[in-house]
C-alpha cells in the first residue's frame, strides 16, 4: 500500500537542461555541449566524492562540474559568468507536467516528498521558484548524511523522515543510478523514462516505467 511518494529533484522535477538559454547567451553555439557535460560530471564528482568519503554538498559540486565543463570547452572560466551560472540552477524549470502531476497526487491523498544530492539551501530555492513548496511535506536533502545516492544513508533519511517502511513508499526518478539504488533499497520504484532514457545494467529493475510525472496518476489509483 503505497502511503507516500518520493521524488528526485534534478532531471526529475526539474530541467537541469534548462540552462541552455543562458549558456547559449554567455557561449553562442557551445550551449548543448557544455549542458551536458556539466551534468555528467556534477553526477560523476558525487559518486567518485562518496567513494573517497571527501564529502562536499551539491552546491560545490555542481560549480565544479561546470568549471570542468567549460574548460573542456577550451574556455577560461570567468568568475562573474560562474555566478551567473551557478545562480540559475536555483532557478530550474520544473518539467512542464511536474505541478499538474503533483497537484493531483497529493489531492489523492498521499504524501509528497523530495529525496536530492540537493543542498538544503539550492533545493528550498528551486523549490519555491517553481511553486511546489506547498504541494511537498518535506524535502530531503543527503546533506546530514555527507553522502550521495545511491548510497543506502542517502535512502535511510528517506523512510526515517516519512517514518514509513521503504515499500510503503514510491520512489520515482528519471536517473537510471538512483532508480537501481532505490529498488535494492526496496522501495516501490517507479522510473521516469524520459525522450532518450537508457535503463541502466546495474541489475535491479524498476517495479515501473513511465513516460511523464502525470503517468503516476493511473498508476497509484
Ligand atoms: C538529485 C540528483 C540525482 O536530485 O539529480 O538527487
Amino acid at each position: 500500500m503505497i502511503r507516500a511518494i518520493a521524488f528526485d529533484a534534478y532531471g526529475t522535477l526539474f530541467d537541469v537542461h534548462s540552462v541552455r538559454a543562458l549558456l547559449e547567451e554567455i557561449y553562442p553555439g557551445r550551449a548543448g555541449a557544455i549542458s551536458i557535460l556539466w551534468r555528467q560530471k556534477q553526477l560523476e564528482y558525487t559518486w567518485l566524492r562518496a567513494l573517497m568519503e571527501r564529502y562536499e554538498d551539491f552546491w560545490a559540486i555542481t560549480r565544479s562540474g561546470l568549471i570542468y565543463a567549460l574548460k573542456n570547452q577550451g574556455i577560461k572560466p570567468r568568475p562573474a559568468d560562474v555566478e551567473r551560472l551557478m545562480a540559475q540552477y536555483l532557478k530550474l524549470d520544473p518539467h512542464v507536467e511536474a505541478i499538474e502531476a503533483l497537484t493531483a497526487l497529493k489531492q489523492s491523498g498521499l504524501r509528497l516528498a523530495i529525496s536530492s544530492n540537493g543542498s538544503p539551501a539550492m533545493l528550498d530555492a528551486v523549490v519555491r521558484h517553481a511553486g511546489l513548496d506547498t504541494l511537498l511535506e518535506a524535502v530531503i536533502s543527503v546533506d546530514p548524511v555527507r553522502v550521495f545516492k545511491p548510497h543506502h544513508k542517502a535512502y535511510d533519511i528517506v523512510t526515517e523522515t516519512l517514518a514509513l517502511p521503504a515499500a510503503d513508499i514510491l520512489f520515482v526518478s528519471s536517473n537510471g543510478f538512483d532508480v537501481a539504488g532505490a529498488t535494492y533499497y526496496g522501495f516501490e520504484t517507479a522510473w521516469i523514462q524520459r525522450s532518450a532514457g537508457q535503463a541502466e545494467e546495474l541489475g535491479a529493475t524498476p517495479a515501473h516505467s513511465i513516460r511523464y510525472l502525470t503517468d503516476l496518476v493511473t498508476l497509484v489509483s
